[in-house]
Parts: structure tokens; sequence; C-alpha cells
């Protein structure tokens, strides 16, 4: 389960090897995301139905486990073995059926579409092929056909009759993706659910390829082709009402589509071309619960009741890697999670984000910000935006008028220089601040600017020119970093109380062992990663804390191991030393390490400079 429903890479999730029970992921996983699922054991029947629907097509899967489910129990891009002995006529020679109607020829390297296959087929898997075309003939027979997987096989325009899918009068699910089509197919039956056309070389789409189909209930996926915006007709999803994911990511698209199918919940249309979005472009979409709709509707006594229906509107909207240059004004206001990273946007205006009132994640990173260009106001009443993101843009300072609700907060790589006393007084549920790579040097931060932040746990400082470590740091943080500054001093009582900290990372500074005051570890009590790592430190540093496991010292000018280095602690699990230090065999003190019950990794390569038989002598012994 990621942590946070997008990342700024795509997540990796591999799963081998272990017992799989269910497999859920969360609608909102970017995507990019690629699942690699080893399923190296046999899928027991509950987890199988439990795999509700998957798609291959680009790395997604996509899988619901909502009560009123609509997929087929039978999981078409699975194997399911038929019970030994059963045959069934009409299954050709490097396929799988069953009596229930599931036909699976994955990747069986056909070049052909089958013939004759039995009649009564529900689900059909032809997937990861070589199939260049689809017998018309064919089809007809297959009349009984739920779901045609046709995914990653080589077949073109050419090769599918004009109206070949329409005798198909059941069919809910159509895999395209990975083939050669130029062109969208004129007409698709009109009971259609889901439909994946992804990865081809599509530039139009007629009106009636995705309009009239009511039951087109799921996910259009149209992503990786050739689309503008004079190849989607402008009556799309006509008749369609009811489409809630739509993804064209990755096309040439200028506007956003005119006359979405208003029942959309997630709109993705990351890395097109779009400069500007209309006004009114999302006028269509349903404006969710603030005027949830009263449907009147007559029960069987004719009587009038008032029923609420479920509407929550576009909550997911992916407007990044585009060319926007502000944001644009009149998005829909029932958005939760909105992109507008990798673009060109300069300034956030007044009213352009206030009316999302249900926003909970912004992300605006890589852009061109200035904190003069965000409106004071501009993040007021938002009382759910809890994530922001703004790294790697030109903050000068930290943004005023953030808001209040803020608990993640990136402000990396950006040029902030100073700290004012005032820049975190009102956002008091700040747990994760992260100020890296920045200009900050240790004057500049105001003593007092982070004493509102009682609930910060991780505070992030690399990266800037702070000369010693600042003073009137948060209390209660469980993880600081300092990393990459030139610190050289540790003044009196800068970690005074700080008895909930776990990790303090120091390394790549200019730390040398007169740098710490008397007892500066000893208020540490929960301690238990310090990286000291790549300072100018001749000892190890004496009287750190009990609750230590893990001493990183590489890369520093130790040259002696008393016998007292390590009593105060204990507990220690791995020490590196590696590289650069000076020891020597013999000022190292033979009983140095012998009380450590817990060290499982002394790291202390690289130290025994004098030649390299020696050197591995000495490792050995
Ligand atoms: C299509 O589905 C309906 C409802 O399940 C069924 O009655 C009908 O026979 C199916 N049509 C074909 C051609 O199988
Ligand atoms: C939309 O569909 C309706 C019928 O459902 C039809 O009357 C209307 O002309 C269509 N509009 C467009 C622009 O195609
Ligand atoms: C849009 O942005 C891309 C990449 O940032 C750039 O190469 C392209 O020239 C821009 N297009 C326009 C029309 O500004
Ligand atoms: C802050 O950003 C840096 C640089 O990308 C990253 O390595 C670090 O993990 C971040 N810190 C926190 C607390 O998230």
């Amino acid at each position: 389960r990621p942590s946070v429903p997008f990342a700024p890479h795509p997540p990796r999730i591999q799963c081998s090897s272990c017992t799989l029970h269910y497999i859920m992921l969360s609608a909102w996983l970017p995507h990019e995301t690629r699942v690699v699922l080893t399923v190296q054991m046999a899928l027991s029947r509950e987890s199988l139905l439990l795999l509700c629907f998957l798609t291959f097509s680009f790395g997604v899967i996509q899988c619901q486990m909502d009560e009123d489910n609509e997929f087929p129990k039978e999981v078409p891009v699975l194997q399911v073995k038929p019970a030994p002995g059963s045959v069934i006529p009409g299954c050709p020679a490097d396929c799988t059926c069953t009596v229930e109607g599931t036909v699976d020829c994955g990747g069986v390297d056909l070049k052909e579409f089958p013939r004759n296959l039995p009649e009564f087929t529900l689900h059909l898997s032809l997937q990861n092929n070589q199939i260049e075309r689809i017998p018309k003939e064919e089809l007809l027979r297959l009349h009984k056909l739920e779901t045609l997987n046709l995914q990653n096989n080589r077949l073109t325009i050419k090769g599918i009759p004009e109206d070949a899918f329409e005798s198909l009068e059941n069919l809910s699910y159509l895999y395209l993706a990975n083939n050669k089509l130029i062109m969208a197919p004129k007409s698709l039956p009109n009971t259609l659910i889901s439909a994946d056309f992804a990865a081809n070389f599509l530039t139009k789409i007629y009106p009636h390829t995705f309009g009239q189909k009511p039951n087109l209930g799921r996910a259009v996926y149209l992503h990786n082709n050739k689309l503008t915006d004079a190849g989607l007709p402008d009556s799309m999803f006509n008749g369609s009402a009811n489409v809630d994911v739509l993804v064209l990511s990755s096309n040439f698209l200028k506007c956003v589509p005119k006359n979405l199918p208003p029942a959309l919940g997630k709109l993705h249309l990351r890395n097109n071309r779009l400069e500007k979005i209309p006004h009114g472009a999302f006028d269509n979409l349903q404006q969710g619960r603030d005027n949830t709709l009263r449907n009147r509707n007559r029960n069987d006594k004719g009587k009038e009741s008032t029923t609420h229906r479920k509407l929550s509107g576009l909550i997911y909207l992916d407007l990044s890697s585009n060319n926007l240059t502000q944001i644009p004004k009149g998005l829909p206001r029932n958005i939760v999670l909105l992109h507008l990273e990798k673009n060109a946007i300069k300034t956030i205006a007044k009213d352009v984000l206030v009316q999302i009132k249900n926003l909970e994640y912004l992300l605006l990173h890589n852009n061109k910000l200035e904190a003069k260009g965000i409106h004071p106001q501009a993040f007021l009443g938002l009382k759910k935006l809890h994530t922001v993101y703004l790294y790697n843009n030109m903050l000068e300072r930290v943004p005023s008028g953030l808001p209040r609700r803020v608990n993640s907060l990136m402000l990396l790589h950006n040029q902030i220089s100073e700290i004012s006393r005032n820049d975190f007084a009102t956002t008091y549920f700040i747990t994760e601040l992260n100020l890296s790579y920045n200009k900050l040097t240790s004057l500049k931060i105001h003593r007092e600017a982070f004493r509102k932040l009682k609930l910060l746990e991780s505070l992030d400082l690399s990266g800037n020119s702070l000369h010693t470590v600042p003073k009137g740091l948060p209390k209660n943080l469980r993880i600081l970093r300092l990393k990459e500054n030139e610190i050289g001093t540790i003044p009196d009582g800068a970690f005074s109380k700080m008895n909930t900290l776990k990790a303090l990372f120091l390394s790549n500074n200019k730390l040398k062992t007169s740098s710490f005051y008397p007892g500066t570890w000893q208020e540490l009590i929960n301690l238990q990663v310090l990286d000291l790592s790549g300072n100018q430190l001749s000892y190890v540093p004496s009287d750190l804390p009990e609750s230590l496991e893990y001493l990183y010292l590489q890369r520093n000018k130790i040259h002696t191991i008393f016998l007292s280095t390590f009593e105060s602690t204990p507990n220690i699990k791995a020490i590196f030393l590696r590289r650069f230090n000076r020891l020597t065999a013999d000022r190292i003190h033979n009983s140095a390490f012998e009380n450590l019950k817990n060290l499982q990794v002394l790291d202390i390569e690289g130290n025994f400079k004098s030649t390299a038989t020696d050197s591995s002598k000495e490792k050995a012994s």
C-alpha cells in the first residue's frame, strides 16, 4: 500500500512468494504504476474471484472489489484449468477452455484468429499473440461473447471488418490495447461496459464508438495514441452518461474535450499539449455532493419519494505535463486530487482553488511558481487540503496563506533564503516539512519560526548553507535531516528535550570532534540512527545514547577505537567505519567490541591502507 496515492516516480509493487489473500490496488495509484505479480503458487478460488478486473495493457492493474461489481466472475486473463479429463469440443490445441464458456489462448503464438471455437464462449482471451485480422464470420458465430481480449496483437484497421463487433449483442469488455489501429471502430455494441484502446496509433474516434452506450460505466482507456482535438467528435459520449474513468494521457490534445460524460469521476489528461482550458470545459459534469441531486421518483404507489443519488462528481483530475501557465478557472468543485505538476504555472490567482472545497492533494511541483505570484488568499478555506507539493519551483520565500490543515509540505528545491517568524505561524498540523536544497543560512532561520509546529515529526533542512544546527527546532521531531550543509558547530542545547528523535542525519558537514558540546547526546534518549558520515571526526563521539542501533561514521578521520568507545551503546547493531578513516589494527582496542551482543555489521573496509595483502590479513583477523 503506497503511503501517498502518488509518487514522484511510479512505484513498483512486487509481490512474490507471499501468501496472496487478496489484492486491492487503490484507484488512486498513478496510471503509470507498473504492477509486477509473480504468482508462484496456485491461486485459490477465492483469491481468483477477488481479482476482478485486470488490465495489463499498460502495466495497469485495476482491481475493484465493490459489492456491486459487475465484472465477470471468470477472469479471462488468468488460466482456469478445466477438471482433468474434461475435453471441450472445439477447444484449440494450445488453449484452455472451460465448460462455463471461458477460452484462454493468451500468449500461444497464434498468427490467426482461431476457427470454430465453441459457440457458447462467453470470455475469449487472445492477448499476446500475432493476430492481424478478425474474420467476420467467426465473430458472427461467437455471438454470446461478453469479454473479448485482443490486447497486444498486430491488428490494423484493415484487419477489423467495418461492423465487426455489431453482432456481439452482449459484448461488455473489449480490450484492444497495444495493436496498430489508426482509427477506432465506427461503432461498438451498446452493451459495452469498459473499453481499452490504449497504445495504438489512433487519430480518430467516431460518435458511435463510445456514444449511445448507457452501460459504459467503467473506464475508457485511450492513452498513448495520437489523438488531436480534431480527432474527437463533439458528441463523443452523447448517450453514454455513466463513464467513470476516462484516460486520454499522452496524446496531442490542446483542449479539454467538450461534453465530457456527466458522471465522470476521474479524468487523466497528463502529457498532452493543453495550454488553456476553455471556460466552461467542465460545466457538463455533475457537481457532486454540495448540490446533491434530489431525484423525485414515483414509487409503485405513485407517491413521490426523494432519494439522494450517490454522486461524487469528478474527484481526480490529472493535468500534469502540459503547457499550462496558470491554474485554470472553473475547475470542478469536488476534486480531491489535482495534478498540475510539470507545467509552466507562474501564478495562483485568488479565486481558482477556493471553490474546490474537497481538495486534499495539490501537486504543483516542477512549475515556475514564485511566492509573490501566489495570492495570499489562494488557499483560503480549503480545510481538507493536507498535502501540497511545491518542490522544484522558484519560490524565494515560504508562500503566505498556506492552507491551515496542511500536514505534508514539500518545499524542497526552491530558492528560499529565509524563514521568518510567522511563516509557519498558522500551519499547526504540519507533520512533514521538507525544506531541503534551498538557500537557507543559519542566521536567516528565525529561532521562533517553528514554535507552532508541535506535531512536526519529520524535518528536512539538508542541502542548504547552514553553519550550525539551528536553534528552536521542534521538540517532537522523530526524524531530522541536516545533511549536506556546512555545519561545523552544534550550539549548546541544540538537541535538548528532543527525546522522541529516532533518526538524525548529519552526514557531509564539517563536524569535528570538538564541534559537539558536552552532553550533546544525553537528551536524545530514543535515538536509534545517527549518521555522521563524511565529516572530519578524529574519534567516535563519546557518550552516545544507549538506544543507538545504527552508527554511520564512514569517510571521517577516525584513527583510534578505545576500550570505552562503545561502552555507552550496548544495543548497537551496526557500525560503519569504512573508507577514509585511519584505523590500523594496533589502534583498535582488542576488547572494544566484546560486549556488543547485538552487533551484526561492523564495516571497516578500506581503512588499513599500507598494502593490499596486509589489508586483507587485517580484515581476516
Ligand atoms: C445476452 O444476455 C441476455 C441476458 O443475460 C440473454 O438473455 C441473452 O440470451 C444473451 N444473448 C446471447 C446472444 O447470448
Ligand atoms: C445525442 O443523442 C441524442 C439521442 O440520444 C440525439 O437526439 C442527439 O442528436 C445527439 N446529439 C448529437 C450532438 O449527436
Ligand atoms: C509545450 O511544452 C513543451 C515541453 O515543455 C515544449 O517543448 C513545447 O514547445 C511547448 N509547446 C508550446 C506550444 O508552447
Ligand atoms: C526531502 O527531499 C529529499 C530530496 O528529494 C528527500 O531525499 C527526503 O527524503 C525528503 N525528506 C522528507 C522528510 O520527506
